[in-house]
Order: structure tokens, then sequence, then C-alpha cells
């Protein structure tokens, strides 16, 4: 029997990458599973590899399309136990000191209105139907840059310490009915894409040359993370049984990037 058994979960940005993996476990595990992403081509081609999953294509920026898919997962499954907010973009690490104040301020809105606004609009959407749960959870992608620079520029970084606001200030307002946790995955191999006022709406992690060997390089454990690598911790965070008392944490599934120290990042000592 799977840990999710009888469970039901809406996962935002779930066609593809880290989202799409969580989906993909949280089947296994026996939940049922709803998806809002504002991909038409990525929807369409998971739907063709899981008819029977809901799917809604919608901008998590909007309350609206949030309240659709709400609406599409209680419709088709009877309900909502779990809300994952985890649809986001990059800003390619735009640096301050060179990007044109233009660019910089509409960057920080279009950035923020999916990574952080995104997650805000989706728990209010959400919030009834989970307070019909027995046992409501939520769960948000965050990331290395949620705790530490160098991860992403000044906006992406800044958006994802917000999100770990959201998580504190919600884990409190909520309880004690709905637990709020996270989940700060390190570089993953992705089709993760960039804000389109910085130019990147286009631009993959897939094709950022070396990537596989920065994320290797940076993280003690010295592995290149793959999406199903994050999998465990939203299922454990989601799972009533296993996580009961747990609440207003991140669990960082990086390959130890916290333990960095001054030295070489990966390959440690000879054991
Ligand atoms: N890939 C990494 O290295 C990495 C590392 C740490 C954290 N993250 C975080 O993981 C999350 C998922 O990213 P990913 O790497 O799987 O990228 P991805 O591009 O593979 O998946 C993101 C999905 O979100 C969707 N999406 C984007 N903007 C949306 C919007 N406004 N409304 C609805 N859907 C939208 C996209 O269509 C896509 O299907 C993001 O929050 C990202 O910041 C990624």
């Amino acid at each position: 029997m799977g840990w999710l058994e009888g469970r039901v979960a809406l996962v935002t940005g779930g066609a593809s990458g880290i989202g799409r993996a969580v989906v993909e476990r949280f089947l296994a595990e026996g939940a049922r599973v709803a998806v809002l992403d504002s991909s038409g081509k990525n929807i369409a081609a998971m739907q063709g590899h899981f008819p029977d999953l809901v799917m809604v294509e919608g901008d998590v920026s909007s309350f609206e399309d949030n309240e659709r898919a709400v609406a599409a997962a209680v419709e088709a499954h009877g309900g909502l136990d779990t809300f994952i907010g985890n649809a986001g973009i990059f800003d390619y690490f735009a640096p301050v000191a060179t990007t044109p104040g233009a660019t910089l301020a509409s960057s920080f809105d279009e950035i923020f209105a999916v990574n952080v606004k995104g997650y805000l609009l989706g728990v209010k959407a959400a919030l009834p139907a989970l307070l019909e749960s027995t046992s409501p959870s939520i769960v948000f992608t965050l990331s290395n840059g949620a705790f530490l620079p160098a991860g992403g520029g000044t906006v992406y970084t800044a958006s994802k310490h917000a999100a770990v606001g959201l998580i504190r200030q919600l884990a409190y307002e909520l309880a004690p009915r709905v637990r709020v946790n996270g989940v700060a995955p390190g570089g993953t191999l992705t089709d993760l894409r960039g804000a389109s006022s910085l130019g990147h709406a286009e631009t993959s992690l897939l094709d950022v040359p070396d990537f596989p060997d920065l994320v290797r390089a940076t993280n003690p454990l010295g592995i290149v993370q793959q999406a199903a690598d994050h999998t465990g911790p939203y299922v454990l965070l989601a799972s009533p049984e296993n996580a009961a008392a747990v609440t207003g944490v991140v669990i960082n599934s990086d390959g130890g990037m916290q333990v960095r120290g001054l030295a070489q990042a990966a390959g440690g000592t000879d054991l």
C-alpha cells in the first residue's frame, strides 16, 4: 500500500520537471492528482501518458485560474487534501549591476507574480476545499536559493526567500488545521525557463553549457540531481501518518549545499 492511498493533490507546474515527477510519484503512492500548468504543450505531452489525470491549463498568477483548477480537482476526485505550489520561473542569474533598471523592475514583477503570488493565490483558492479534508497539507517547492546566494540572481533568490516567509506565516495562521512545509531542491536537470522580461522565456537549464558539472561541483555529495530525486520529501510531507507533527519546515534536497564549507565543495576526504 502506498503512503498516499486515497489522498487527493493539486500540483501547480505539474506538467514538467520536478512537478511532473511529483505527480508521477504521488500516483504511484496511491493518490489522485490534478495539475495546473500554463504550458498547453507540456499538458498535451503528459496527458498522452496519463489519460485520467485532471489537467487544467492556466496561469498561477491568476486567482481565477487557481480557483478553476481547485474546482476541477474537487469535481473529479471529490475533495482536496494537499496543495503543492511548484510552478516557477528563473532569472538566469541576471546581475543587478548590469541589468537596465526598467528590465529589473519588470523582471521583479514577472518573477514574483509566479514564484510568490502564485503560491499565495493557490493557497487562497485551495483553502476552502482543504478545510473539508480531515488532514490537509500544503507543500511549496523552494530552492537552495531560498537560503543561499548564487543559486540565481537577486530577484530569483529574493523570490525563493519570500516563499520561506509564506511557509512560516501560513504554518502559523493555518494551524492547527493545515500543515504547511517546503522542499528545497538544488540544481536539477529540468527545462526550467526564465522570465520573458529578461529575454529568457525560451532559455532552458538543459541548454546551459556545463550545468551538470556546475551542479556536481557545488554540492558535497557530488550528485547531478534529477527531478525524481526530490519526490520522497513531498510524499513524506503530504502523508498525515508519517508527518503528523511536521509543519513550518523545509527539507533541503540539494546534495548538502548547506555544508559546503570553505574548501573544495565536492570530493571531501578519501573515505
Ligand atoms: N531545476 C532546478 O534546478 C530547480 C532548483 C531549485 C528549485 N527549482 C524550482 O522547482 C520548481 C519547478 O521547476 P522545474 O525546474 O521543474 O522547471 P520546469 O520548467 O521543468 O517545470 C515548471 C512548470 O511550471 C509551469 N509554469 C511556469 N510558469 C507558470 C505559470 N505562470 N502558471 C502555471 N504554470 C507555470 C511550466 O509550464 C512548467 O511545466 C520551480 O519553482 C523552480 O523554481 C528548480
